[in-house]
């Protein structure tokens, strides 16, 4: 039984029956014969498809290799091609890896990257970041946070940023199929096609027309010079299929809050880190005291059962998150948590089969 959605989206049923058909195009879509005009055109199409979904043009995307790439091509390319040592950068210390990777290297190339505090419950503290949006070049904040779910006032922060012309780049990486995205005052987004049910190693990147990347590869030729490197046809289809397919959101919610709700009332002490916040309907985030998480997850992993100790990137490293403790929680809190992430294939037998071994295991662990 799967609980690990936030690691990664089950591929979905119409994304099955997408790629199967999709293996028979065999064109290199930069070969200008028939295979590879019949395989462009079907990436064309899943570009419109995942423009209009979004409410942008399709002259806005570029395709990459997920998430991280995304990331990575969105800031570091920014950078370097428009700031220079000293300017100012601000970021949060709830960033997915992926991102706090390229402001380590920001950092060590001269740049000013300041850090943005967040609140207690996980969200980002609004009073320090205009305080600290003065003189900033480039802001980037994710709009939902892996771990907790907990979505940034990012509506807020995309005005500010707007209105003292400063760059915003977001990764939208979890709020992808999880809630409604609105780019109006985003000038850069990421995205990643495992999360919402496509295949793996594909994403995009969103970027405004006006705003101008240094590619990643040397001399690229692809997605109009912005990457290089044949295009992952059936992973970009995968994705256009994923975006298309039903999410469920309010059933995924109900069989979140029924999780929560249960949780509470047969397990003393339980605590879900920001409970009060805006939060993405799939992920509940739970501190079990005197529990080590790592034993949690190992023997809820012999039940059959599928959570996640934080992110993914993080699973099997013992560190504490670094998320929990951005939000000022203690190591042994951040040891002792379990991220649970649901989606649309899970049922609520499911959830009451977990409920049932967390009871058991809890029970067992702190006697
Ligand atoms: C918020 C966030 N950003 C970026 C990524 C990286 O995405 P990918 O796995 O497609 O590289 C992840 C994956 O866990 C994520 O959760």
């Amino acid at each position: 039984m799967y609980f690990d959605y936030n690691a990664t989206h089950p591929i979905c049923n119409e994304v099955v029956d997408t790629i199967t058909d999709i293996l028979n195009v065999s064109g290199n879509p930069s070969s200008a014969h028939k295979h590879g005009r019949f395989a462009k055109d079907r990436i064309e199409e899943a570009r419109e498809i995942i423009a209009d979904y979004l409410g942008i043009s399709y002259k806005e995307l570029i395709f990459t290799s997920g998430g991280t790439e995304s990331n990575v091509l969105g800031l570091l390319g920014y950078c370097s091609l428009n700031l220079e040592a000293d300017d100012k950068v601000l970021y949060s210390g709830l960033e997915h890896p992926s991102l706090l990777g390229v402001i380590h290297q920001l950092k060590s190339q001269g740049l000013n990257c300041v850090k943005v505090n967040c609140n207690t419950s996980g969200s980002i503290d609004m009073d320090d970041f205009k305080s600290k949006l003065v003189d900033a070049k480039l802001v980037t904040i994710m709009y939902v946070n892996n771990e907790t779910g907990i979505q940034n006032p990012v509506g807020e922060i995309g005005k500010l940023c707007a209105k003292n012309k400063v760059i915003f780049h977001c990764d939208c990486v979890q709020a992808l199929s999880k809630t409604a995205i609105d780019l109006s005052n985003i000038d850069l987004a990421s995205f990643s096609g495992h999360k919402i049910g496509g295949l793996k190693g594909v994403g995009f990147l969103f970027k405004k027309s006006h705003i101008k990347l240094s590619p990643l590869f040397p001399k690229s030729t692809q997605e109009k010079g912005h990457r290089g490197g044949t295009e992952n046809v059936t992973g970009i289809l995968s994705m256009a299929s994923a975006i298309k397919s039903d999410a469920k959101l309010d059933y995924v919610r109900d069989l979140r809050d029924y999780f929560e709700n249960q949780l509470s009332e047969r397990i003393e002490c339980v605590q879900i880190s920001g409970k009060s916040e805006t939060r993405v309907g799939n992920t509940s985030n739970v501190y079990f005291p005197d529990c080590s998480g790592e034993s949690l997850i190992f023997s809820l992993d012999m039940k059959g059962i599928c959570v996640s100790l934080g992110s993914a990137c993080a699973a099997g490293s013992i560190s504490p998150s670094h998320v929990l403790l951005e939000m000022g929680f203690s190591e042994s809190r951040a040891k002792s948590t379990v991220r649970f992430s649901f989606g649309k294939y899970n049922t609520k037998e499911e959830v009451d089969f977990l409920l049932d071994n967390l009871d058991q295991i809890i029970n067992r662990i702190k006697k």
